[in-house]
This record gives structure tokens, sequence and C-alpha cells, in this order.
């Protein structure tokens, strides 16, 4: 990483952090909230078709009731989803960025997807969620986290290639699957499954 261009305040980690970037505008890390619904789907419309195409790999005009509803009403144990929000309550935040693991039903395996709005990217926030992510990840005893990528999409592969993630066949043409191997101890399987129930 370059250039890292904010600053950390723990609040009670490892989810919740206060965040000042370098110019000074202050953000919340935290987990998604049932009322940060409204601001989704607000954030949604400032993002460009890029960004959008990027995430969602296919235009997409708005978010569906029925998405926004499962992104903000993670599966316990199965779900997680970490925002990058004003600090104002949810519900009158805007979003800023969304991060989000899902573990494959019957698997150790979990698929990221991660967006981080050109209004505060380019400053680490990417690789500081997707780190977040891999420690998730870690202790819920996965095995491993996989995303598909667009083949176009150089931000994105630079950054999973940061982080370890390595490039697999994509399941169609035009995507790359970039996957990172998790080393899992047994005690920590364990401690896993006591989260989960
Ligand atoms: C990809 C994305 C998450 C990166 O977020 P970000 O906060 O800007 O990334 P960071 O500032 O943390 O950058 C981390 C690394 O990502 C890579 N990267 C970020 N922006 C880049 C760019 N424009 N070109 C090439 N590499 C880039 C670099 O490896 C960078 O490290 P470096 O500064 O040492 O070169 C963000 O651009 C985004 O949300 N894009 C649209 C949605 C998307 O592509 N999602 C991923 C598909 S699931």
């Amino acid at each position: 990483m370059k250039h890292i261009l904010y600053k950390r305040h723990p609040i009670a980690p490892p989810w919740h952090e206060r965040i000042v970037l370098d110019d000074r505008r202050e953000l919340l890390m935290r987990p998604i909230d049932p009322a940060d619904a409204p601001c989704l789907r607000e954030g949604f419309a400032l993002l460009t078709p890029d960004e959008v195409r990027m995430r969602y790999q296919h235009p997409m005009k708005s978010l569906s009731e029925d998405y926004v509803q499962r992104l903000t009403h993670p599966r316990k144990g199965r779900e997680f989803v970490l925002v990058l929000a004003e600090p104002l309550p949810p519900g009158e935040a805007l979003i800023g960025a969304v991060a989000r693991l899902s573990q494959t039903d019957g698997s150790r395996d979990a698929e990221f997807a991660i967006l981080v709005s050109h209004f505060i990217a380019g400053r680490g926030l990417g690789l500081l969620l997707m780190k977040k992510l891999v420690q998730r990840a870690r202790r819920c005893g996965l095995e491993s986290i996989r995303g598909d990528v667009l083949e176009d999409n150089t931000a994105m592969l630079h950054l999973a290639e940061q982080l370890g993630f390595v490039r697999e066949s994509g399941p169609e043409a035009g995507l790359v699957r970039v996957r990172l191997t998790l080393a899992v101890r047994e005690e920590t399987l364990h401690q896993a499954r006591e989260l989960a129930h």
C-alpha cells in the first residue's frame, strides 16, 4: 500500500472504529443496521455506472427491495456486512462503502463483495475492509474466501493480489475468480461452532 490516507480510532474493536480521512471527513466503520436500508438506496443513486458494473457485473438502475432487505439483515453466523458511514445514527447516515462476506451453505467457503464509493476511494479503505473480512473469516473458522471479479477490474484484482488472493479460472467468460486459502486451527473451528449456535 503506497498511501494510507486516514487515521483509525478504535471504538469497540474489531468491528467498530472511527475513521478520520486526510481531508478531515469522519466515518464510522460498523456492522450494517436494518435502519440503513433507505440510505443504501440513496447512496446507490450517487454511484457511477462503472462502479455499479464493477460491483454487480452488469448495469443496474436501482437496488431491489428484496436485495436491500437481505443486505441489511445478514443471516447470523453465515453472513457479515460492514459499512463505512457518516457518524450519524443508522437511517440518517449516508453509506460510503459496503463489504460483505457470505458463507456458502454446506461449506467452509465464503464469498466476498465490496464497494468503496468514489467519494472516499483511493485512501486505503478498500484494503482495510478486505482485511476485516479476512479477519472475520478466520474467526469463523472458514477455509477460504473467494470473489468473482470482472477481468477489467484492475483495482480489485490488484487489491486482492496484495492480500495474497490467487487467481483461478472464472465461472464464466470475462470473470476472474480470486481465492484466499486460510489455515484453520482446530480450536478456531470449535469457537466458530459455538458462535453459530
Ligand atoms: C476496488 C475497490 C474496492 C478499491 O477500493 P479503494 O478503497 O479505492 O482501494 P484502496 O485505496 O484500499 O487501494 C488498495 C489497493 O487496491 C488497488 N487499487 C485501488 N484503486 C486502484 C486503481 N484505480 N487502479 C489500480 N489499482 C487500484 C491497488 O493495489 C491499491 O494498492 P496501492 O495503493 O498500493 O496501489 C473500489 O475501487 C471499488 O469499490 N470499486 C467498485 C466496485 C468493485 O469493483 N468491487 C469489487 C468487486 S466485488
